[in-house]
């Protein structure tokens, strides 16, 4: 039987950057036209949500993410933006619970309630978890913060929902920091968060939600944890601003 080539993401996280609307609209015009649509890969850029619609508008080769979003639909709820204004913007994505967004007060609970109101639309909730130190991965142990950040994501999805979800494996201390995780530590929360979707719901749905890494990745490391990990794509802060680097990853993922 011909094995089915495996699909990638490789999913750019701007965060709070670029600082002008100008600076956006050439990074985002310079990765359309450094990358090519590509049937095992998808490229999703997630700018800041003033920036959504411009980038949309350039997005013929890749889909747009949002950062975050709040879990109403809509109403009295200041500062607020919800999926389905993301998915009328043009999003087709949304990353949720990133450990930037939790430090500053996001819970597992609240995770959970952006993931249920996410999954009433079409958009796609990347859901983010990780570990705030290395000391636990060094001794190849995992850390339990990982499956209750999981575990409570999930609480009340059903099977047929969760089958719609990607998990991103951020841990913290690899964040920004130029010091990614190794491959065989990413390997190993990739098995263990395999094990536990097979547990909370079924063998089929471990298998069939993909799994990303982010942490200081770059053009020098990506590769390795597809390879060499087995996860299926990556969530790129710092590199995905640079338009030369990112291009570089596109381009040795879609080599694989
Ligand atoms: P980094 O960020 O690639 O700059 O480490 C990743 C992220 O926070 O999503």
């Amino acid at each position: 039987m011909k094995k089915t080539k495996q699909k990638f993401y490789l999913v750019a996280n701007w965060k709070m950057n670029p600082i002008t609307q100008k600076k956006s609209t050439s990074l985002a015009l310079d990765i359309a036209q450094g990358i090519s649509e590509k049937p095992n890969l998808d490229v999703v850029i997630c700018p800041p949500d003033l920036y959504i619609g411009m980038v949309a508008d350039i997005a013929n080769n890749f889909y747009v993410g949002g950062q975050n979003c709040f879990w109403e639909r809509n109403g009295a709820f200041t500062g607020q933006a919800s999926a389905v204004m993301l998915t009328d913007a043009g999003c087709k994505y949304v990353i949720l619970g990133h450990s930037e967004q939790r430090k500053l007060g996001e819970t597992n609970k609240s995770v959970n309630k952006k993931v249920k109101a996410v999954l009433k639309t079409s958009l796609k909730p990347i859901i983010a978890i990780g570990e705030k130190s290395r000391s636990k991965a060094d001794q190849g142990e995992i850390d339990v913060s990982l499956q209750e950040q999981l575990q409570k994501a999930f609480e009340g999805i059903s099977a047929q929902k969760a089958k719609n979800t990607i998990i991103a494996y951020e841990p913290i201390w690899a964040i920004g920091t130029g010091s990614a995780a190794s491959t065989d530590e990413v390997m190993a929360v990739r098995i263990f968060i395999k094990k536990l979707l097979s547990k909370m719901y079924s063998i089929s749905i471990a298998q069939h939600v993909p799994l990303l890494y982010g942490g200081s990745t770059n053009s020098k490391n990506c590769t390795d944890f597809l390879k060499l990990s087995g996860m299926d794509g990556l969530l790129v802060g710092g590199a995905s601003l640079n338009s030369k680097e990112f291009i570089k990853m596109f381009n040795q993922i879609s080599d694989l």
